[in-house]
């Protein structure tokens, strides 16, 4: 017999609206908002001011709340909401990936020690199902990899400026003024927040608790016009790729720029849809696509996380105990094409494996196979453009231990 849940809500910004909306529209989810806790006193919002306090005890000590929604933007904040908010004896929903992915394993520590659980679908890949997919469906396949398209702002932007020519900038508002970007957009474009995406969605793949500054992100921002161009002239997009692969008993994973042919089903993925393709050993490859940002596809992740929640669902992190120790590693190689403007920033000797380049419209191309901490370097430097190839795979550089692959 599912439950009434009576919600206590800490954010009304975009996805809190969402929320609101979705939950009002959507019949058959026994759950309603007691309260809600916003920091502005005085913001104009769209619903009755009854519903509203800005003392965040009222939510945490109201015995009658048995769900703490948390939605707000400062990862530090919301971190101290979800501990108290589980030390009180509440269950939390939230979608915040940046506290999220730094918190992981204190997060899964306190769900066990006070047995209440935390839900957080709508963190990664907005409306996509991944994370409840990974613990229930794929419980017993052997993942061999996760990637995809995994922020809503960057796909729209490089769909403009693709499809539209429109300018980076310009593009780049849009996204803001739709709700997709981060308050910090440098949180899209510089790759944070697809990195702290795939941070969550490793530990629920692989069963491994990988800190968000050993994952290397390179992000859209240092795309030139020339790389747009090389790319047009090969039939290739540019799509910005989350992955993670296991090999033997190590998990590699990054989030980069790549060109991607046309016949690649991520090609076709637009605007601020996402995308997660799972490979397990048996099941082979499989495709989810949806909006991964904006106020209700977001809304609604939330939303199946109450729902969850109303027949007493849990994480069981089933991986961390099904998997053999598998750790995370950065020592593998990747194809890769730099470009910069100039001389000789970047040089064939830092290449593993040197396929060549060329010079044109004062700027050099340089492509070859790279051991992954050489991007993490090039990357940091304003001047470097790193887009991995179409072909590139990750390939471990110290030899894989046969004994250790899950299937052999
Ligand atoms: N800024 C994020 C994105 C929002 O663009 O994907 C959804 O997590």
């Amino acid at each position: 017999m599912k439950k009434k849940l009576k919600l206590g809500l800490f954010g009304f910004g975009c996805v809190g609206q969402g929320l609101y909306h979705v939950l009002h529209e959507t019949h058959g989810v026994k759950a309603e908002i007691k309260k809600i806790c916003v920091k502005n006193q005085s913001k104009s919002r769209p619903i009755a001011d009854s519903f509203f306090t800005y003392k965040k005890e009222d939510i945490l000590n109201d015995a009658d709340i048995d769900v703490v929604v948390e939605l707000i933007d400062d990862a530090n904040a919301a971190f101290e909401i979800v501990k108290t908010s589980l030390e009180h004896g509440k269950a939390v929903v939230t979608a915040n990936k940046k506290m999220l992915a730094e918190h992981l394993e204190e997060i899964y520590e306190l769900q066990k020690k006070h047995n209440r659980p935390v839900l957080y679908e709508g963190s990664v890949c907005g409306s996509i199902p991944v994370l409840r997919n990974l613990e229930e469906y794929y419980d017993n396949d052997l993942l061999q990899s996760i990637e995809g398209i995994f922020n809503g702002s960057t796909n729209y932007i490089l769909t403009k400026v693709f499809e539209e020519r429109k300018n980076y900038d310009e593009a780049l508002k849009q996204a803001q003024e739709l709700g997709f970007a981060e308050s910090d957009p440098s949180l899209d474009v510089k790759a944070f927040d697809p990195k702290y995406k795939l941070t969550i969605a490793i530990l629920h793949t692989f069963g491994v608790f990988v800190k968000p500054e050993d994952v290397i992100n390179i992000g859209i921002d240092k795309i030139a016009e020339v790389d747009l161009k090389y790319a047009r002239e090969n039939g290739y997009t540019i799509k910005l790729i989350a992955q993670a692969r296991k090999i033997g008993d190590k998990v590699y994973g990054f989030v980069a720029p790549q060109y991607i042919e046309a016949t690649n089903p991520l090609a076709s993925v637009r605007n601020e849809y996402n995308a997660v393709q799972l490979e397990g050993a048996f099941a082979e490859k499989q495709l989810f696509v949806g909006k991964g940002a904006g106020s209700y596809p977001t809304g609604s992740a939330v939303l199946s996380d109450i729902s969850a929640l109303t027949y007493d669902y849990s994480y069981e992190y089933k991986k961390i105990s099904q998997e053999r120790q598998v750790f995370f590693s950065n020592d593998a190689l990747v194809e890769a094409v730099v470009s910069f403007k100039g001389e000789d920033i970047v040089t064939s000797k830092e290449f593993e494996k040197f396929e060549g380049g060329y010079r044109g419209n004062g700027y050099q191309f340089l492509r070859g196979t790279v051991k992954l901490e050489k991007l993490r370097e090039w990357s940091a430097n304003p001047e470097v453009s790193v887009i991995l190839t179409t072909t590139s795979k990750i390939t471990p550089l110290q030899p894989v231990d046969k004994k250790a692959l899950s299937f052999a």
